[in-house]
């Protein structure tokens, strides 16, 4: 997916320049050709033999190199894409105020190519004003960050300021660079439980915690996908996702009505609730008005209206959380609700479905086959969707 990319690497002074030999092996191996720049202060962190063996050529760290004597504008002309991570303090400060101290700044100021920078410090450093000024001024120059993220630093304390993972660096450099396997599609995926009012202060509810769509969007996006995740539940946001917050199921139809007829996957994922109240009460009820009546009715069934209006070459997506008869159930709605591949499980099943930060599934495709997979991670299960979900696109598109 990255075939015939050339990339520099940049990678500056601090703790997480270990974490970059895992970028540059990840590019590598999604076949971009890594350059591996490094600044005086990363060679106190990591050896160049590591990264020179990992990446696609030697490490280069000097503007004085006998070979090529203008390596910076080299550099700069021939990358399609400049990456620095980590990036301190200090090479965000020389970018933004432009000054060319070394190799990599001079690189950074030769290129016309995408820029994306992933700062790691700590929190007190990260959170200073000069930073921050600099963050914005090269935001406002285009050029991508790839925010740091809370954890243990380098102190042993916890805080904001850690590299984002790998994988959330490469996903930021394919999403730039228009290269994961679904680039280009545009992905809709639903997550969590709906709340239906009853009066002012209280909900029907249920048990879904949102992490397997949020698991489905973040693996779309990785791969390169336009992601709009619809959602009840405030869980970090993956890199790269846009959330649209909803609450009922008739705020989740109107959200899903307006984004899926331009999708060209739509997932499913949320537990939708299929009764709510006729009305919510205005106010709180009290108890002294004696124990409540609540009247429910049907919600509408958005799957099957979303099934019904499908437009071509579209890849529905459904889950079916069962108790018994799994397949059978499962296959019912598939076919009821016209979809292209259900994700059915057994939530009676130990560490199956809501809540949990595992999950076991069949896939059932319309085609009538079904694959199952073992309790796994819900990135795990998200991947697998989405192989099928390829696979269903290869056949149909
Ligand atoms: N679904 C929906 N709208 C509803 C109910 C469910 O869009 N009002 C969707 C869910 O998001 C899920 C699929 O339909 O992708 C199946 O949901 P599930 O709760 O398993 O099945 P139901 O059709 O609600 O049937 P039952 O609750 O009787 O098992």
């Amino acid at each position: 997916m990255l075939a015939g990319k050339r990339i520099v690497l940049g990678v500056t002074g601090g703790i997480a320049a270990y974490k970059a030999v895992e970028v540059c092996r990840r590019l590598v191996d999604g076949g971009a050709h890594v350059v591996p720049v490094m600044t005086a202060g990363a060679e106190h962190f990591i050896g160049r033999t590591t990264l020179s063996a990992l990446a696609s050529e030697p490490v280069q760290t000097s503007l004085w190199n006998e070979a090529s004597p203008i390596p910076h504008t080299r550099l700069g002309q021939s990358a399609d894409l400049v990456l620095v991570a980590p990036a301190t303090a200090r090479l965000l400060g020389a970018y933004a105020a432009g000054l060319s101290t070394d190799l990599l700044s001079n690189t950074l100021l030769a290129t016309r190519a995408p820029v994306v920078v992933c700062p790691a410090m700590h929190t007190e450093m990260w959170e200073h004003p000069a930073v921050q000024a600099n963050i914005a001024t090269l935001r406002s120059r285009g050029v991508h960050i790839v925010e740091p993220e809370s954890g243990r630093l380098a102190g042993g304390d916890l805080g904001h300021g850690r590299l984002a993972a790998p994988e959330t660096i490469v996903a930021k450099v394919l999403e730039v660079l228009g290269a994961g396997p679904m680039a280009g599609l545009t992905v809709v995926v639903s997550a969590g439980g709906t709340r239906e009012p009853i009066d002012a202060v209280r909900v029907i509810a249920n048990r879904s915690s949102g992490k397997q769509g949020y698991a489905i969007a973040a693996e779309a996006a990785a791969r390169g996908a336009r992601v709009t995740l619809v959602s009840t539940v405030e869980l970090p946001v993956p890199h790269g996702v846009e959330v649209r917050a909803v609450e009922t199921a008739a705020q989740m139809q109107a959200s899903l009505g307006e984004l899926a007829p331009t999708a060209d996957v739509v997932v499913m994922a949320a537990a939708v609730a299929d009764f709510r109240p006729v009305a919510a009460a205005d106010g709180k009820i009290k108890k002294d008005q004696g124990v409540p009546q609540i009247i429910l009715e049907p919600t509408p069934d958005i799957l099957t209206g979303l099934g019904a209006a499908k437009p071509a070459g579209q890849v529905l997506v459904g889950f079916a959380a069962e108790t018994s008869d799994l397949v059978a159930n499962a296959r019912g709605k598939l076919e009821r609700k016209q979809l292209d591949l259900m994700v059915a499980n057994d939530v009676s099943a130990p560490g199956v479905g809501f809540q949990h930060d595992t999950n076991a599934v069949t896939l059932l495709r319309a085609d009538g086959s079904a694959t199952t997979v073992a309790l796994t991670d819900k990135r795990s299960i998200a991947k697998a969707v989405l192989d099928t979900v390829c696979e269903i696109r290869a056949t149909t598109t």
